[in-house]
């Protein structure tokens, strides 16, 4: 069986090192830059695991500053074969009040300044153009494991969910929101895209375990979205993501994901055109 290594790309407050054990922290610059923080190396059960705080640990980086290449790159280099990241988003559907939990099962990219691809054609940048097919937008078998932990230690998840990834920083206005929700999507955020795309060109397994902390701005009543009620709901509900991952990581590593982490790889390489010359 192939070792597996699991990058954990902690949202707003979802950073804590403390679930990891025998910790070290990890330095890195990458071809693109600089990664959003150090990573911090260890393991859960004995699963390698790498930490990483996508907006810093001083929460210092916006969501359209993040370096989403570096973050990626860099947790390729350490050997990573899949990535859990967390992620809080406003909730566009009565049926996902704040508290709830998803594992996310799509994307639509409302973003309008990211990098979203290694093959730049920048120099020292690998070469060739990748046209990368996203569907599934998420790893279908690790999407399935997360469902499978939280039923085994009886949290309680959706099991869909589709992010609109927005530029941000601000949060929507009221008629993006309300269109958002006739596309069809249940959560709006800031990082997935182009989060979940550069794992998937790396040939890295992603998923996404969103967490509805507020109503976004679409309702007639009740509270509009603020960062003050995002970190009050965050909060509350923080430490029944971080159980769900100490069970999770355990049941990831008692997996063959040989399969998997080879399909992954060859999607990865059968995208990319070379150049003929
Ligand atoms: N993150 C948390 N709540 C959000 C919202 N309403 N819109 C965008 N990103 C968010």
């Amino acid at each position: 069986m192939r070792p597996i290594k699991i990058g954990i790309i902690g949202g707003s407050g979802l950073d804590d090192p403390n679930i990891l054990k025998n910790r070290q922290e990890k330095k890195v610059t990458t071809i693109y830059g600089e990664p959003s923080d150090v990573m911090i190396v260890g393991d859960i059960e004995g699963v390698p695991c790498v930490l990483l705080a996508r907006h810093g640990r001083k929460h210092d980086k916006m969501p359209g500053n993040v370096n989403y290449r570096a973050n990626i790159w860099a947790l390729k280099e350490e050997g990573c074969t899949h990535i859990i990241a967390t992620n809080a988003c406003g909730s566009l559907q009565e049926d996902f009040p704040p508290g709830t939990l998803s594992v996310a099962d799509g994307f639509i990219d409302r973003t309008t300044n990211r990098k979203q691809t290694f093959y730049d054609g920048e120099p020292g940048h690998p070469p060739g153009v990748c046209h990368l097919p996203m569907e599934p937008a998420f790893h279908p078998l690790v999407r399935q494991i997360i469902l499978e932990a939280a039923c085994a230690a009886g949290i309680k998840i959706r099991n869909t969910g589709c992010i609109v990834a927005i530029e941000g920083p601000r949060y929507s206005s009221k008629m993006e929101s309300l269109m958002y929700q006739t596309l069809g999507a249940h959560l709006v955020g800031m990082t997935t895209v182009p989060e979940a795309v550069l794992a998937k060109e790396l040939g890295i397994m992603y998923a996404v375990i969103a967490m509805a902390t507020d109503w976004d701005c679409w309702r007639a009543t009740g509270e509009k979205v603020s960062h003050k009620s995002v970190l009050k709901v965050f909060q509350k509900n923080v430490q029944t993501v971080l159980g769900l991952l100490k069970v999770l990581i355990p049941r990831m590593g008692m997996e063959n994901w040989d399969e998997s982490i080879a399909e992954m790889e060859q999607l990865a390489k059968d995208s990319v055109i070379l150049p003929t010359h």
